[in-house]
């Protein structure tokens, strides 16, 4: 086990109804006015941005919306939002949405807050020494933003997608309806459970030895996504299921699941370039190139993948040799993956990208020469650039 440090400052209010105490909530943390950020229609149709609204008045905290978030969310709306916080004097950012909203509150944050372009931390140019504070009302459960010291933008100029890391931007509180997610089309149910897997995913493929409570956490967390993202195929509207997955979605991104361990991440590297690209729902990228990944990478360590097979995937740990049951781990992913309506392939995702666009996304993806990606595999360009076209 590795050395580490476990911080989870977010404040969780889950479970029926607690959107509700929003208001009072923005004021306990001593908002003056809020900037109220969403995401396309679905918060105004169903009413949530309304009763936030409403729950706001009732504290006698002052508001002022901003909307238009789109998934994989861009820096140009960053900019203008900037501008609104600015000159308005918000002081307190409240996302309604899901990781791309939380994503753009965060980048508000840095910017207002460092008095500069935020991009410049995204594109790892400079540190940022604070963010304004940003809470959430979270209406999807994936990308587990309202928990994590995470944030991802989208640049239109060069459509580069970049991530920022630090603990400055982590949410005051998180409110947790399981209900508000009843409204998600299926396949962005489906999308989000993928990418909540693939947070621990990410960090349970690792060499390090002797993490066997962060093992077990990982697994119990991975079976029951798999678990109920199945019964909500069948009815979206099962409460149960869906507070399952809401809260394994921040657990799996809060930290919890990598303590003790290191993170590979190549995986949401080479998705993220896709996402910029392409513009795709990330966890569906994520599911369509994993498999590649995963053969690509699998004999660094067999064993561990021959773990995952037998704990998570239910492989018989009888059915033939480590490297067997590795193999047939992943295929079981694969097929988990297929029997949630998700793509295992580029072409099923929809995309069907040229050997040209093979090579700039690989290229964009190692910061054109200048990182490699993954520590389970240590990846170069050349690496990734296969993994891209066996993903086809
Ligand atoms: O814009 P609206 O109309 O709200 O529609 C959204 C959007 O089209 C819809 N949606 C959300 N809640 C809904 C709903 N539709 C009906 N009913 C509801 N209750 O869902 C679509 C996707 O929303 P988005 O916020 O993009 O989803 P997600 O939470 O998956 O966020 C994805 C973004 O987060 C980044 C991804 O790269 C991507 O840009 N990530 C952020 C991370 C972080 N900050 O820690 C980590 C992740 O690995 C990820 O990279
Ligand atoms: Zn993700």
């Amino acid at each position: 086990m590795t050395n580490f440090e476990y911080y989870t400052p977010t404040r969780v209010v889950f479970g029926k109804d607690s959107e509700k105490k929003t208001g009072e909530l923005v004021k306990e943390y001593g908002a003056t006015k809020v900037l109220i950020h969403y995401g396309g229609e679905s918060a105004k149709k169903s009413g949530l941005l309304d009763r936030i609204c409403a729950s706001l008045e009732e504290a006698g905290v002052s508001y002022v919306l901003l909307g238009g978030v789109v998934p994989n969310p861009r820096l140009s709306l960053v900019h203008k939002g900037m501008e609104l916080v600015r000159k308005e004097g918000a002081d307190f950012l409240l996302a309604v949405g899901g990781g791309s909203v939380i994503d753009s509150a965060k980048a508000i944050g840095y910017g207002v807050y460092n008095n500069c372009d935020p991009w410049l931390f995204y594109s790892k140019q400079a540190q940022a020494k604070g963010c304004l504070p940003v809470a959430a009302v979270l209406t999807i459960a994936a990308a587990g933003s309202e928990m994590s010291d995470s944030s991802v933008i989208t640049n239109e100029d060069g459509w580069l997608k970049r991530g920022y890391n630090s603990n400055y931007c982590r949410c005051k509180f998180a409110v947790m309806n399981p209900e508000l997610t009843y409204t998600l089309p299926p396949y962005q149910t489906a999308s989000g459970c993928v990418d909540i897997m693939m947070h621990t995913m990410e960090r349970y493929f690792t060499h390090e030895t002797h993490t066997e409570l962060t093992d077990g956490i990982c697994e119990a967390l991975l079976r029951t996504v798999m678990h109920n993202a199945r019964i909500l195929k069948e009815n979206p509207f099962d409460y149960d299921a869906r507070a399952e997955v809401m809260w394994a979605g921040s657990l799996s991104h809060n930290g919890l699941t990598g303590c003790g361990t290191v993170g590979d991440w190549a995986s949401h590297q080479i998705e993220h370039e896709l996402g910029g690209m392409f513009d795709v729902a990330h966890g569906a990228g994520l599911a369509a190139i994993w498999g590649s990944w995963a053969r690509y990478v699998c004999e660094e360590n067999t064993d561990r993948f021959a773990q995952f097979a037998v704990r998570v995937m239910g492989v018989p740990e009888t059915d033939g040799s480590a490297k067997d049951l590795a193999q047939k781990g992943i295929c079981a992913m694969e097929d988990f993956y297929r029997s949630i309506d998700m793509p295992t392939s580029l072409a099923e995702l929809g995309i069907h990208p040229t050997d040209a666009q093979i090579q700039e996304l690989a290229e964009k993806c190692v910061f054109f020469g200048k990182r490699t990606i993954g520590n389970f595999k240590v990846l170069n360009g050349e690496d990734v650039a296969k993994i891209y076209q066996k993903s086809r």
